[in-house]
């Protein structure tokens, strides 16, 4: 049966884990030049309804080092935006393809392609989750900090769609998640309450930036206006004002904290040059290793 990716709580800690495994290893076999191809003669679908620099580069790459290839289309290009209806299109493209990559506003509209797809679906974003970046940011803190258990992963800024991701994986893993967000931004009452009935007291949400981040391994933040959210942009800069990753905020972490930012960056806002160009930055690392995840993850859904 085909399984999709949606949302990090589709997966087990069985099969994160083993995910993240095979991830480290594809990654050592690239690095040496020595990557095989499973997915030959498999064609992966993006239908995608927002812009992306690192989620469509790191699939079409991870894709095309497996041996597989990529069709890649803006909404605006298919029949959808001309009312076809997406259990249409999910049957359709189902028949010509082998796996499909889709990012999009409503958390919905994915789960309905997905529901009537023959196909693997995976959730490249929407504005309920991401759960390809936090996978691939899993990835990079094992790699910088060993074992999760016991982390004090810091989350400061918006309620948003990563951070829903987040909450998520602390469901399924066994770190602290510390949220900070200002009033008013904070994640959806009931994914964070499920989450919480789950995890119990290794996620804390609170408004306070330095509780969350003081003593913290890991801080993460994400843009204060995510797309979609153009218009409230004014009013977003006035609420965040406290919330920016700067160093003196870095300071009340661990010496050896690592910083985290999905990117895209407004640099100046959410976070300054001096923390993500500084020693304790490892987003360019996270940004690469989304590909190595993603590569991990075509290959267990998409290989026979
Ligand atoms: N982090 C991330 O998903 O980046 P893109 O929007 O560039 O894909
Ligand atoms: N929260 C951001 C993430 C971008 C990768 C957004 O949805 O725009």
């Amino acid at each position: 049966m085909k399984r999709d990716f949606l949302t990090i709580l589709d997966l087990s800690f069985e099969e994160i884990d083993a995910l993240l495994r095979r991830a480290s290893i594809l990654k050592e076999d690239s690095k040496r030049g020595e990557l095989k191809p499973t997915l030959a003669g498999k064609t992966l679908g993006l239908i995608f309804d927002k812009p992306s620099t690192r989620t469509r580069v790191s699939f079409e790459v991870a894709m095309y080092q497996l041996g597989g290839r990529v069709i890649f289309m803006s909404s605006q290009d298919t029949q959808l935006s001309r009312d076809e209806t997406l259990r249409d299109t999910a049957l359709v493209l189902s028949r010509y393809i082998d796996g499909l990559v889709v990012r999009t506003f409503d958390d919905a509209d994915l789960q309905e392609l997905a529901r009537h797809a023959e196909i693997p679906v995976i959730n490249g974003l929407t504005d309920l989750y991401h759960p390809c970046q936090v996978l691939g940011d899993i990835l990079t803190i094992q790699e910088k900090k060993g074992d999760l258990k016991s982390l004090r992963i810091a989350w400061v800024g918006d309620g948003n769609n990563v951070a829903h991701s987040w909450i998520n994986a602390a469901v399924r893993l066994p770190f602290q998640l510390l949220l900070a967000c200002p009033p008013g931004y904070e994640p959806k009452e009931e994914i964070l309450e499920t989450a919480k009935e789950l995890a119990g007291d290794r996620i804390f949400y609170g408004n306070d930036p330095l509780a969350a981040v003081r003593g913290a391994d890991v801080i993460n933040t994400d843009v204060w206006t995510s797309m979609g959210q153009d218009e409230e942009r004014r009013e977003r800069l006035a609420a965040f004002r406290d919330y920016q990753i700067n160093g003196d905020l870095l300071r009340k972490a661990k010496p050896d904290a690592i910083v985290l930012h999905c990117l895209p960056a407004h640099r100046g806002e959410e976070i300054t040059d001096e923390v993500m160009d500084g020693p304790n930055s490892a987003i360019f690392d996270q940004a690469e290793n989304r590909m190595h995840l993603q590569r991990a993850l075509l290959d267990w859904l998409l290989g026979v």
